[in-house]
């Protein structure tokens, strides 16, 4: 059973007069332990399905499982209980609460799953020190640096080992290298713990990083990529013609 399951998923968005099919009839399987990356102009529906698949958002048609649980009829309060559980987020901006320290922010998760205080402060620990910021834990957001902050963020997303982590243009606002040395993460802990990665991307050196590329275009998938693991290695990108989108 795959861990997602998206089927005949549309979502219209009205502007002005205009109706927008930003995802159009969209069937997607990610199995577990896979490292995928979502790729497309901007405006191909990344986003869009990101939310779909993270419950943040519904779609017009469509059914959408996790598990092989189905997430499209969910009503509000089992929806925000499996996301707590079976979701890991990662956003652009990082989205870290800036009045906690990294180890609290870590920590918050495990509070609404009503994890214990001291076993939500021993796995916040080891989270932060897998993400490689041990001596950082009792700094706030704005005392780290972006890709630090990042770091936090991803620390956040795998503490509960969720089913998977939904990553939207994670190295967006990273310079390359930080940007690079992030996926390198991602990656690694996708291979030590089989987390499951979908993350989205306008880079070709991060889609690089990825197994499994799945190119967006007007809200279909247009095509996709498998390739063997990269590991950590740093390839230099063999720029193809999908290096040009923006
Ligand atoms: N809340 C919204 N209201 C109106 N249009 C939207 C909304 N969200 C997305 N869209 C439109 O849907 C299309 C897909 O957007 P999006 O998923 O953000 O693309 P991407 O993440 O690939 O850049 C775009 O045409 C965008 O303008
Ligand atoms: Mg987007």
């Amino acid at each position: 059973m795959a861990i997602v399951e998206v089927r005949q998923v549309s979502r219209f968005f009205l502007s002005g007069e205009a109706r927008i099919k930003a995802l159009d009839n969209v069937d997607l399987d990610i199995e577990k332990g896979e490292f995928t990356a979502m790729v497309g102009p901007s405006g191909s529906g990344k986003t869009t399905l990101l939310n779909q698949i993270g419950g943040l958002d519904h779609p017009d048609t469509g059914t959408i499982t996790i598990e092989g649980r189905s997430i499209t009829d969910l009503d509000r309060k089992s929806l925000t209980e499996l996301r707590l559980w079976k979701i890991g987020f990662v956003f652009q901006e990082y989205n870290l609460i800036p009045v906690l320290s990294a180890q609290e922010n870590v920590e918050y998760v495990m509070m609404l799953q009503r994890v214990s205080a001291k076993e939500r402060q021993l796995r916040a620990k080891q989270a932060l020190a897998e993400v490689g910021l041990a001596s950082m834990e009792h700094r706030r957001p704005m005392e780290l640096s972006g890709g630090q902050q990042q770091r936090v963020a991803v620390a956040r997303a795998i503490v509960s080992r969720p089913a998977i982590v939904l990553a939207d243009e994670p190295t967006a606002n990273l310079d390359s290298k930080t940007g690079a040395s992030l996926l390198d993460l991602m990656h690694q802990l996708n291979d030590q713990h089989r987390i499951t990665f979908l993350f989205s991307t306008h880079d070709p050196m991060v889609m690089e990083r990825a197994n499994r590329v799945v190119h967006l275009k007007d809200g279909r998938i247009a095509r996709e990529e498998r390739k063997p693991a990269m590991g950590n290695l740093s390839v230099s990108v063999n720029s193809d013609a999908e290096s040009g989108t923006a």
